[in-house]
């Protein structure tokens, strides 16, 4: 039986704002302020052109209502939330990660940081789709000398009170290239996007251009599929109902996300596309598995317990996020409830041992690389 009503039936699909700033970001200069003006908040630093200003209707324009969630307004791809509830889970899903994998940054970003300078000029890091905020945020922290550049829909970053002077950020829909911020990069890091990019083999082509000579490009995301025991992926239909709920639930989230545009599809791929790509040399992959709920004997994996406890808790959390997603492709609220649910029950539970994947995939921008510019339509 089909379950799904394919009917778009979600009055705001289709609305398109775009907030892009066109002026280049500077650096917010050691005399930088925090001014209110009024209910607008101003990020200014010694450069008048390096102004930037977040007023309330800017971020009233930045946001909207959907399925009692805030969203982003201007993405017609990117269908989770943007609010308080899902910003919290990004910053318990990384300090997670931290722990899960033992460290902060793969290693080519630590081989970058503490190289000699070139020109001069100090490091800089641009962080895509920075969601919260956290890493790229950590990552102004722990390198004070460097210049660290977040950018994602929605100025979540900016109206973060506790940014280090090192670290700015910017409106922008990756889908429209990053011209302004070609050549200026020594790392280009991008986690957890994919449902919020059209094209990642253009993303990838795009990141070649921001990056210097010898800069790192650090991907990391998850496939939207669960493993069993023995690490086989666990197949089902995003057309019925029924377990095993994880798998079905990130199937029909794939499925949603896929049909609303973004590359979910592509992750797979993302690994070839940059060994071939002639732009990039030192390609690494490694991969990640995290179990989706503690269904291991305690004593015996106490780790493996702790984190499949820790990827539960954000699992049930990120449950709440989808929604949105599955009443934009425009499944029916009971088939919703049906499957959140469920999926909720079975991960409370936690008696099927399965596994979800996270990949980390980087590469070297080649020193003697001329990228082509991208052709701007006239
Ligand atoms: C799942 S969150 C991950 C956030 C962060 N990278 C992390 O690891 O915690 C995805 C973020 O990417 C942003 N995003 C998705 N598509 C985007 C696009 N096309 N342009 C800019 N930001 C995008 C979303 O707004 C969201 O904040």
């Amino acid at each position: 039986m089909d379950y799904s009503d394919y009917s778009d039936n979600d009055s705001d699909v289709g609305m398109s704002f775009s907030d892009a700033s066109t002026a280049p970001p500077s650096p917010r200069s050691a005399n930088s302020e925090l001014e209110s003006e009024g209910d607008s908040v101003s990020m200014r630093s010694g450069s008048p052109s390096s102004l930037l200003s977040i007023s309330s209707s800017v971020k009233r324009r930045s946001y909207r209502h959907a399925h009692g969630r805030t969203m982003n307004s201007s993405s017609d791809v990117y269908s989770y939330p943007a609010d308080e509830e899902e910003i919290d889970r990004l910053h318990k899903q990384h300090l997670f990660l931290i722990e899960a994998t033992g460290e902060k940054y793969s290693p080519p970003i630590y081989e970058v940081m503490t190289s000699a300078l070139v020109d001069g000029k100090p490091k800089a890091c641009l962080d895509l789709g920075c969601g919260s905020g956290s890493w790229i945020i950590d990552f102004a922290r722990d390198f004070p000398e460097s210049e660290a550049v977040g950018v994602d829909l929605v100025p979540t970053l900016q109206e973060n009170s506790s940014i280090p002077d090192n670290c700015w950020s910017e409106v922008d829909d990756l889908n429209y290239g990053m011209e302004h911020f070609y050549d200026r990069f020594d790392i280009a890091h991008g986690r957890f996007i994919v449902s919020g990019i059209k094209d990642y083999r253009a993303l990838i082509d795009e990141m070649s251009r921001v990056l210097r000579p010898r800069g790192v490009l650090d991907i990391c995301e998850t496939d939207y599929c669960v493993y069993d025991i023995n690490y086989q992926k666990i197949v089902v239909s995003p057309h019925e109902l029924g377990p095993p709920w994880y798998a079905r639930f990130l199937t029909f989230a794939s499925e949603a996300a896929t049909a609303l545009g973004s590359s979910t599809a592509a992750i797979h791929k993302i690994y070839d596309w940059l060994s071939e790509h002639p732009g990039f040399e030192e390609v690494q992959y490694r991969e990640y598995w995290f179990p989706v709920s503690p269904w291991m004997d305690k004593d015996r994996d106490p780790f493996n317990y702790k984190i499949g406890g820790a990827v539960r808790d954000d699992i049930l959390e990120f449950l709440g996020a989808v929604r949105v997603l599955f009443l934009r492709r425009g499944h029916r609220e009971e088939v919703v409830d049906e499957l959140i649910n469920n999926t909720r029950y079975e991960l409370l539970q936690a008696k099927l041992p399965c596994y979800v994947r996270m990949l980390s995939i980087n590469g070297r921008r080649k020193a003697d690389y001329n990228p082509r510019r991208r052709q701007v339509p006239t």
